[in-house]
Parts: structure tokens; C-alpha cells; sequence
């Protein structure tokens, strides 16, 4: 059995999720906050939440905390911690769970702590190739613990960065490894669930920035954005070096929503259309105006060739990603199984109805993180770790027909 060390990176650990190979995980954050969220992999992971305090009983100020950490495992835990697989051990910044790893050890467990705890997993990344050809590359980059997904065009050393999160630095060092110049970044929407990227890239690098003008007014207030941004239309192309790409109007989510097709063949959906589901159409505030829109987008959508391959901005589980942590599947595929795109058959007034019906509930934050895309409020890093605490909920919730949240 492979050993953990004693501090695991998020890297490290979404690796070891990745082989499958085992890991036990302790989370001694409270119940709420593990309820929230929590870390995830390609295939579930067995866990226990026990909060810090109610493992710790420090027999005076003097005792040395992981001694009683150590005593409070043995009192309450020893039962249920396996003796045989490595234990994670969890905290909201990797500071108290450093103790029950420690304390683990002590009694002989395999026990390595999360470096930086779920703050440094909800911020790390990672990318993979969906193609790589002589002609052009196209990498997604996944931010697993928020189910976000970006994607970068690479084509004669240019670079064209879509749905970029706000870790910026993630696209500069993708763009360096390929020897690529980030020429332009581009959004399909104005984001609800994270902070985007690029109005980041365009103001600190100069990089120009695209959103559909319909989304650079706030939907809620009407005020227009404050950020520099250049208008996409509807059917308008661009390249980026040898390789050319399309702007698809689809409304619903937003009313600016856009997808890009790349090359014909690779169509970045955005909050359209995921692998499991489909968009939500209320995060506007006018879910029954809108969702007749989403209704025209994706019957257009699905005009599109089956072997289109579809790249979502977005999953809700984690586990329909491929073997190698990549989201992506055929139109086809989907027309057949996924359960939005199966209601459409049933005609426009079934599909509204389905939609409303299973509207998940409406993160307050969303409203201020749309905020901040527009340039209306600003955050910094504090504020921007509580904006996006937790996983996304752009996609319509679990329904009667299995469909996922
Ligand atoms: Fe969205």
C-alpha cells in the first residue's frame, strides 16, 4: 500500500482519488460546513465528519493538543478508523486537522493531513488534453471541488482562454507549458456561481475580454457593467491561429448566453447544456419569461450534428467525468440520455413546466457574484473565498426521471 505523506496537497490527493486507490477520509469540520460541501472524487470515498470540539478535551492548558486529539480517538473513534488504508484528515484551512493527523500517527495510523485544508481544495485545478494536433490543441482545465470547468484553444503559439475561474495564474502557466500567448479570453456568460477570470486577464494583462452584450447589464437591478469588454454577436467567427471558431447565440440561462464551436466539432456549451442536465433559467429573477428561451436554445442545440462533442462549463458530480477527470460527451449521446434534452420531445409547454417545477433553491450569493463580474462590486480574496464557498447549482435540480442537480 502506497503511504501518504504526512501533509497531502490537493494535488496529491485528487491523484490518489483519480488510481482509485484507497483513502479513508476524517473531516472534523462541523456538521454544516460538511454538510455544504466536501471533498469529492471520481468514485465516493468513505468518510466520517466529527467535529474538532467534539473530539478534543484538553485536560488543562497546558496538554499538548495532539495528545488530546489522541486520547479523544481513542475514546470515541477507534472502531470506526480503518487500520488498513491511509486516513485524510480535514479542516477548513489545514490547521486543526494538522493535530488529528498527528494524533493519528501517534496511535499508528497511516494519517497525513490536507495541506491548506478545503480552502486550498476548493482553489486547485487541474487540465487535461482533449485534442492535440499539429493543427491545434484544446485543453479543459477543471477546478474539481466546484465543478467548474474552463477551456483554452491553442493554435500556432495563440492562445484563446473560454470560462476562465479567478485563479488567473492557473491559464498564464497552462499558456506557458505550451508555449502559447493568451490573446484573448472570453466568457459564455456572465457567471453566477464563481468569479470570472476575465475581466481579470483583461485588466492586468491586457488581454481583451468577450461577453455577449446582453449579459454585461445585471439582470436583477439593470445597471450596465463597469468592465472593459468586447461585444459577441450572434453567428460572428474569429481564429485563433489556424483553427476557427463560431459564436452561438443560445439564450435561457442568461439572456447573453453564448456557446463557441470550435473547428465545427467542439462545442463549448457553457450553462446551456451539461452532461447530466440543463440550465437553470432562473438565476435572472425571471425564470417564466426566460425558460421559453431556453426552450427555442436547445431545440436549436440539438440541431447540431451527434457527433458534436459537448464541453459543459460546469458538472454536478463529479463521477461522470472519463478516467481521466475530463468532462465531455457526443450530442448524440446526450439526446438520448440526458433529461432535459429528452423533455423537449414533449413540446414547449411540458418543458416550462418541468423547469419551474424543479428550480433548485437560489444561492443569495449569486446575485452579488454576478455583481462582481460586472464590475458593480469588487472582492478580495476573503470575500471571494465566502462568495464561492460550496459546489455550483447552475444546472435544474433532481427530478422524479433521475435527472441530476
Ligand atoms: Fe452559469
Amino acid at each position: 500500500m502506497n503511504q501518504v505523506t504526512t501533509g497531502s496537497t490537493p494535488q496529491q490527493v485528487w491523484e490518489r482519488l483519480l488510481r482509485n486507490e484507497p483513502l479513508f477520509i476524517l473531516d472534523v469540520r462541523n456538521h454544516d460546513e460538511f454538510e455544504r460541501w466536501r471533498v469529492e472524487g471520481p468514485r465516493s470515498v468513505p468518510m466520517l465528519n466529527i467535529p474538532y470540539f467534539e473530539l478534543l478535551d484538553l485536560e488543562g492548558e497546558e496538554e499538548d493538543v495532539t495528545e488530546a486529539v489522541k486520547r479523544g480517538v481513542q475514546a470515541q473513534l477507534m472502531e470506526q478508523l480503518p487500520q488498513d488504508q491511509p486516513i485524510l484528515a480535514v479542516c477548513a484551512e489545514g490547521n486543526t486537522s494538522n493535530y488529528v493527523a498527528e494524533g493519528l500517527r501517534r496511535l499508528g495510523f497511516d494519517a497525513a493531513n490536507l495541506d491548506g485544508g478545503m480552502e486550498a481544495w476548493g482553489n486547485f485545478y487541474y487540465w487535461r488534453p482533449i485534442e492535440e494536433t499539429e493543427r491545434f490543441s484544446l485543453y479543459q482545465v477543471v477546478r474539481p471541488a466546484r465543478g467548474c470547468v474552463s477551456h483554452v484553444l491553442v493554435s500556432e503559439h495563440r492562445a484563446a482562454v473560454f470560462d476562465p475561474a479567478r485563479h488567473i495564474e492557473t491559464y498564464h502557466e497552462l499558456a506557458a507549458a505550451v508555449g502559447a500567448q493568451i490573446e484573448r479570453v472570453l466568457d459564455t456568460h456572465l457567471h453566477a456561481d464563481h468569479l470570472s477570470g476575465g475581466p481579470a486577464l483583461e485588466q492586468g494583462d491586457h488581454i481583451p475580454y468577450h461577453l455577449h452584450p446582453y449579459d454585461a447589464i445585471h439582470p436583477m437591478d439593470m445597471l450596465p457593467a463597469r468592465i472593459a469588454y468586447r461585444p459577441l454577436e450572434a453567428g460572428q467567427t474569429f481564429r485563433v491561429g489556424a483553427a476557427g471558431v463560431e459564436v452561438l447565440h443560445f439564450p435561457g440561462h442568461t439572456l447573453g448566453m453564448v456557446a463557441f464551436l470550435i473547428e465545427g466539432r467542439y462545442l463549448l456549451s457553457g450553462d446551456s447544456l451539461f452532461l447530466e442536465s440543463i440550465a437553470r433559467p432562473d438565476l435572472g429573477g425571471n425564470a417564466e419569461a426566460w425558460t421559453p428561451l431556453l426552450y427555442e436554445s436547445l431545440m436549436r442545440m440539438a440541431e447540431l450534428p451527434d457527433e458534436t462533442q459537448v464541453l459543459p462549463a460546469h458538472f454536478s458530480d463529479i463521477r461522470t467525468g472519463d478516467e481521466n477527470g475530463v468532462f465531455r460527451a457526443a450530442l448524440g449521446e446526450l439526446k438520448r440520455r440526458n433529461p432535459g434534452l429528452l423533455k423537449l420531445a414533449e413540446g414547449e409547454a411540458a418543458f416550462c413546466d418541468y423547469i419551474l417545477a424543479n428550480l433548485p433553491e437560489f444561492p443569495e450569493a449569486y446575485v452579488e457574484i454576478k455583481r462582481t463580474n460586472a464590475g458593480l462590486a469588487s472582492a478580495d480574496e476573503r470575500k471571494a473565498q465566502e462568495l464561492e464557498m460550496g459546489k455550483n447549482i447552475c444546472a435544474v435540480g433532481k427530478t422524479p426521471e433521475g435527472a441530476s442537480g
